[in-house]
């Protein structure tokens, strides 16, 4: 008994231990502790610090005097800010009751951004070994103040210590498309800070508008800043150098980089406006009205004269801009022009460059020669990767859908790689908030030595659809808590369910800072939910928000019912409900289906083996998608619900199939996050509906399953590029996990693979005949030569008894007209079973332990080759065609 309780003891002790792990650990009267990024290590103790009139707050070891006093600033600002207490400067002797800041070199195990963070009833002590640590270690206090309603503002005891996974966290925006105030770009400088994100790169130059006086080229910004706007009105604007260096200087002190952007030689329709003689056509141009696609406007790049107007342009951006990098672009080059260009030309051969193409390359270089004669260094966007960039070029990876094998190259020859995917991390693109989340390098299955290439990471905001602060404000927030999080913190630390729980009090915060963030919706239930007898429907909300919701249908308002507690529920029902906060914000109507449904029952699965079959259709998507009468354009086996490699752009479907295992009986939800819909499917049971064309949304669906096997099924359509997919589950209570080979798989009836010696005309691949459809067929893409065959072979060795296979179409052409049917136990040496006569054949057969089915063309032919059917069957089994 009494080692019983021990052993209670130590796991009540264990679980407090990992609670405190956790950032979003509870201590007494229920205050909680909700930083972000999430700090590499947080422990809670006992206790509070009670900020007051008499707290003093001293700077220690900084030798830089403003520095100092920045930092004192900027917690005494803050402190006001959030609990209107005005602290004091400590007056000489260090006292009890005070904020202190120390730099100190031995802390420099941390890194250079590291710090640490020890709250005691008595002191608060931020120590690091640099000025840069110090900072970062007060954007954390500030996130873990706690007003209480009588005004009174404590500070958890606590110990932290916390250092960036990676060095370059990044945000860019385009202030060419919008051209954004110097003051809101402040604003914008304010928050990144806040969030521990240290570069903002600033997109000043496209087709629609040049940003930046240049001194040496006045029309740059008198031509070149302005477009005409729908009424014929000019609309844009431009930085002069002085602001630009203001701006520099008020980033530095808040520890953040600008890095500039001049994007060349592509995307230069403004710079080309104000001076087309450097263009390959001599122009006239105007500043770029259209926002969509690049236009093919672009710099002369066999014209000596564009590299000395561009040196001189840099040699501007380079005073004001101190920063080691410099992003050149690079990206979206339409060459179009430089096709048809004498002088592009001339340049092409006398650099003995193979391709029009080849130029990017050529130009980047001399720009990248440029920079690094006066010190810096050069980022490009990946396109560049085609055409080798300039050695020492940091590449920005933003084009998801080109797979990873050149970036991974480009990191094998000594780039590196800052990762920007047009995926995850465009937030013009609306990416769902978790899908930010979700991302990190890991994504890309680098080994150990191309991963040291990755320096880090970059959210973006491009600005063609947007032309409002609050817009802006709108996209940004909270994708750049979550993005900011993913930079900072190790993928391995992370949870998407207690992120969301921090993200709460980040609201309370982003209402101090005035950012109109877009509010999330209630959470606690999912979008459809199927049950059995009752239901019980649950609703999580920050503590000081008001629920309204509804049970018919309609949507909530102030006179609707408000939520109180679980709500019980014993027939379908619509419910539908809404946030309110004490600030006047209100968050979106949440709807979840509540949907009395049969249990769903289990089935056995013999030799199950891992792994989702797949057809892949293209064909036309609108105006609506029937999936069923899609072309197959190839079928495979893909460990996990993800678009495939080696898909198009758009105007493809997905069909996965699989049998999940669960492993234990609960009530399950399923995710999915899709761009653009999708459909999930237990059996024949909708559970998670996405369906749609539309931006990546999340939609979920609950159910209660036992354990065993379940046929799952995902229907995914890509219409509009950008495609992505993610199908993740949680066991009630748990974060969800995306849902992996382990867990899913396909029957020995499905295991069996097909080969060819010959190619595939258009869309009638081999593994066509492999899959279940009909519409689905062989046809090869040249004639059969002698000794050409096709090869169906298996995982483990099967047993036939007959075999039935018919070359040629129904109106009898492309007809195999010689060959032999054989059968292999080694896949080296095969039995002859018989021959196809026209074109066919059909036995029955008694054949042990085949591992290899095969059909030899004995004659060259003339005629091209169809198979629409190649039937094994075998002891309890046939296969699909
Ligand atoms: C880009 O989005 N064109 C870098
Ligand atoms: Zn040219």
């Amino acid at each position: 008994m009494e080692i019983v309780m021990n052993r209670l003891r130590l796991i009540q002790l264990l679980v407090v231990a990992l609670t405190c792990c956790l950032s979003n650990a509870s201590y007494g009267m229920g205050h909680e502790i909700s930083i972000i990024p999430l700090p590499r290590q947080v422990e809670l103790h006992e206790g509070v610090f009670v900020v007051n009139q008499q707290t003093q707050i001293e700077v220690l070891g900084v030798a830089d005097l403003e520095r100092a006093a920045f930092l004192e600033e900027t917690i005494r600002s803050e402190l006001y800010g959030l609990a209107r207490v005005q602290l004091r400067l400590s007056e000489g002797q260090s006292a009890l009751g005070s904020i202190r800041l120390e730099q100190d070199e031995s802390l420099a195990d941390a890194g250079a951004e590291g710090y640490e963070l020890v709250v005691t009833p008595e002191l608060i002590s931020i120590r690091a070994a640099s000025d840069i640590g110090l900072f970062w270690g007060v954007q954390t206090l500030r996130q873990i103040v706690s007003v209480s309603e009588s005004g009174e503002s404590t500070i958890a005891c606590c110990r932290i210590e916390d250092a960036p996974q990676s060095a370059w966290r990044g945000y860019m925006i385009d202030v060419s498309r919008r051209f954004i105030p110097l003051g809101e770009l402040k604003a914008q400088i304010d928050i990144l800070a806040k969030y521990k994100i240290n570069v903002l790169q600033l997109h000043l130059t496209d087709d629609q508008g040049w940003r930046l006086q240049i001194d040496a080229y006045p029309r740059l910004t008198t031509v070149g800043a302005w477009r005409e706007g729908r009424a014929g009105e000019f609309v844009g604007g431009f930085y002069t150098k002085q602001q630009m260096r203001e701006l520099v200087a008020y980033a530095a002190e808040r520890f953040v980089t600008i890095v500039p952007e001049i994007d060349v030689p592509g995307h230069s329709q403004a710079a080309l406006a104000a001076y087309p003689e450097y263009s390959c056509t001599g122009g006239p141009f105007s500043v770029r009205t259209t926002l969509t696609d690049p236009g093919d406007v672009v710099f002369c790049a066999g014209n000596e004269a564009t590299y000395t107007f561009l040196e001189r342009v840099l040699d501007e951006v380079l005073e004001v801009f101190p920063s080691e990098y410099i992003h050149l672009g690079v990206d979206e080059v339409v060459v179009r022009r430089w096709e048809t260009c004498e002088r592009c030309q001339r340049k092409l051969r006398t650099e003995g460059l193979a391709h029009t193409e080849n130029l990017q390359g050529y130009f980047a270089q001399r720009m990248a020669n440029y920079l690094a004669a006066e010190g810096r260094k050069m980022i490009c966007w990946d396109d560049l990767l085609e055409d080798q960039a300039p050695e020492g070029a940091t590449i920005m990876f933003w084009r998801t859908w080109t797979g990873t094998q050149r970036l991974r190259s480009a990191a094998e020859r000594g780039h590196d790689i800052i990762l920007a995917p047009v995926s995850h991390y465009y937030f013009s693109g609306s990416p769902h908030v978790q899908y930010v989340y979700d991302y990190s390098k890991e994504k890309l299955e680098f080994d150990a030595a191309s991963n040291e290439r990755i320096i880090g990471y970059q959210g973006a905001l491009w600005t063609e659809h947007i032309s409002s602060r609050e817009a802006t404000e709108a996209f940004t927030y909270p994708r750049l808590f979550a993005f900011a999080e993913g930079a900072w913190t190790p993928k391995v630390q992370r949870s998407w369910t207690d992120f969301e729980r921090r993200l709460w009090h980040h609201y309370t915060l982003a209402d101090s800072d005035n950012l109109n963030y877009v509010m999330p919706n209630p959470g606690g239930y999912s979008d459809r939910t199927l049950f059995q007898d009752d239901a019980e429907v649950v609703v999580i909300a920050p503590d000081q928000a008001t629920v309204y919701y509804t049970l018919d249908g309609g949507n909530p308002s102030p006179s609707s019912e408000i939520y109180r507690e679980p709500i019980s529920l014993n027939a379908d029902a619509v419910f539908k409900a809404q946030i309110f906060m004490p600030n006047g914000r209100v968050g979106p109507v949440r709807t979840g289906i509540f949907e009395q449904a049969q249990r769903l029952e289990p089935i056995e699965l013999e030799q199950p083996i891992g792994g989702v079959r797949y057809a892949y259709k293209e064909g036309e998507m609108f105006p609506e998608i029937v999936l069923a009468e899609m072309p197959t354009a190839r079928v495979g086996i893909i460990d996990r619900f993800r678009i495939p490699d080696g898909v198009r752009n758009d105007h493809f479907a997905v069909r996965y199939e699989a049998y999940l295992r669960i492993q234990e009986t609960a009530t399950y939800t399923f995710h999915t996050i899709s761009d653009d819909g999708s459909s999930l499917y237990l059996g024949e049971q909708l559970i998670v509906d996405n369906w749609g064309f539309r931006p990546s949304v999340s939609r979920s669906g609950s159910v209660f399953l036992q354990a065993g096997y379940y046929p799952i099924r995902v229907e995914y359509t890509e219409a509009t590029g950008d495609s992505l997919l993610s199908v993740s589950y949680a066991k009630e209570g748990l974060d969800a996990v995306e849902i992996r080979a382990q867990d899913l798989f396909f029957t020995f009836a499905e295991r069996e693979t097909i080969q060819t010696t010959m190619g595939q005309h258009d869309v009638h691949s081999i593994e066509g005949l492999l899959d279940d459809l009909e519409e689905s067929f062989y046809w090869s893409n040249r004639a059969p030569s002698r000794g050409d065959f096709i090869q169906v072979n298996f995982d483990a060795p099967i047993d036939i008894t007959s075999i039935e296979i018919q070359t040629g179409s129904a109106d009898g052409r492309d007809r195999l007209r010689s060959g032999v049917l054989e059968v292999s136990s080694s896949g080296v040496d095969f039995t002859e079973l018989g021959h196809l006569t026209n074109g066919s054949v059909s036995l029955k057969t008694n054949q042990n332990d085949v591992t290899s089915v095969r059909v030899r063309v004995l004659e060259s032919q003339r005629d091209w080759l169809q198979i629409h059917n190649f039937k094994i069957n075998e002891n309890n089994y046939t296969n699909t065609k």
